[in-house]
């Protein structure tokens, strides 16, 4: 039998489908140590991970490893050249997430916009005394701007949402999206300045890369309207926390929602000292049937990629697939 790690707790339910086929070494606790995974990594022929690191080092003590099989859409936790140089597939869990994270990047936005956490922190603290006209002010949602920076999947389930608040859609990404669906989403292509000028609400959704680090600084803030929310679902280091910290504590932008930090989960605790951001702890797919349907589709492409199961040799979402040929 083949042997495969599988690196986070998931739902038992998904370990015993893995353990039909696979000797499993399931780890039912906090994530691994850097030399931790990397020791019980050493003799599998496949992963299943959320976001653990896979460097050139794991691979080059993991002789047998054939595939590593991310339980997210994102997967810069791989060294995607050392995985190539390796011959070692790379699978991820696009699409299945789609709704959800759009759903719940509407939450942070809206949240942002018109603090509910910091007027909830309030009232829980026990300082509701009286109504007053001008108590916790924010910005509408309803006929404002979105901007969307990051048009794929996620941002396009995220402009959909748009239409039903009466909301202009501006965007940027790489490439332009095709015709029907800007025609589909009314979504205007900008240049990323001027979709930092002109966002009532900016949302990031792009992934993450080394040329994006920091995409977000101190001068793109600055070039934010004052009563501006940002709201990052994408990944931590798209955004530079630091210059997000003084743009929230001067006012340069009215408010932010985050799910995701730099070097999470050990955040910058500064951001607990400033009020008008909401902070959440990476939960943005977390509803139980899309993490279920992740789960799920992380094991069918270990299984496929191991050369088990109905689709045995054709993992439904290779990321290098080219190894595959090889
Ligand atoms: C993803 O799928 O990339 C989400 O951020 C969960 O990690």
């Amino acid at each position: 039998m083949k042997k495969v790690l599988v690196a986070r707790p998931i739902f038992p339910d998904v370990i015993e489908r893995l353990r039909q086929y696979f000797e499993v070494d399931a780890n039912p606790g906090a994530p691994l140590a850097a030399d931790e995974f990397a020791r019980r990594m050493a003799d599998r022929d496949g992963a299943l991970l959320a976001g653990d690191p896979v460097t050139a080092k794991v691979l080059e003590g993991a002789p047998n490893l054939k595939v590593v099989s991310n339980m997210a859409v994102g997967y810069n936790n791989f060294d995607m050249q050392a995985l190539n140089a390796h011959g070692v597939l790379g699978t991820n869990t696009p699409d299945v997430l789609n709704e959800s994270t759009a759903d719940f990047g509407w939450a942070l936005m809206m949240a942002a916009a018109r603090r509910i956490a910091e007027s909830e922190h309030f009232l829980r603290a026990g300082k509701w005394g009286t109504w007053s006209y001008d108590a916790f002010l924010g910005t509408d949602v309803y006929g404002a701007t979105l901007g969307v920076l990051g048009m794929g999947r996620i941002g396009q389930a995220l402009a959909r949402r748009a239409r039903g608040f009466n909301m202009r859609v501006i965007y940027h990404n790489r490439s332009r999206v095709a015709p029907e669906i800007e025609a589909e989403l009314n979504a205007e292509y900008v240049s990323k300045a001027d979709l930092l000028k002109r966002a009532d609400h900016l949302v990031l959704v792009l992934p993450y890369t080394a040329e994006n680090r920091h995409t977000i600084g101190a001068a793109e803030l600055a070039s934010m309207q004052p009563t501006a929310t940002l709201t990052n679902i994408a990944r931590g280091g798209i955004v530079d926390d630091a210059a997000l910290i003084q743009a929230l504590r001067n006012k340069t932008i009215a408010a932010a929602g985050l799910d995701v930090f730099e070097g999470e989960p050990n955040f910058n605790r500064d951001f607990l000292t400033v009020p008008n951001v909401v902070l959440t702890p990476h939960i943005a797919s977390a509803t139980e049937s899309t993490r279920r349907a992740m789960a799920n589709l992380a094991a069918d492409n270990l299984i496929a990629a191991l050369g088990e199961g109905p689709r045995a040799g054709n993992p439904p979402n290779p990321i290098n697939p080219e190894v595959l040929k090889k």
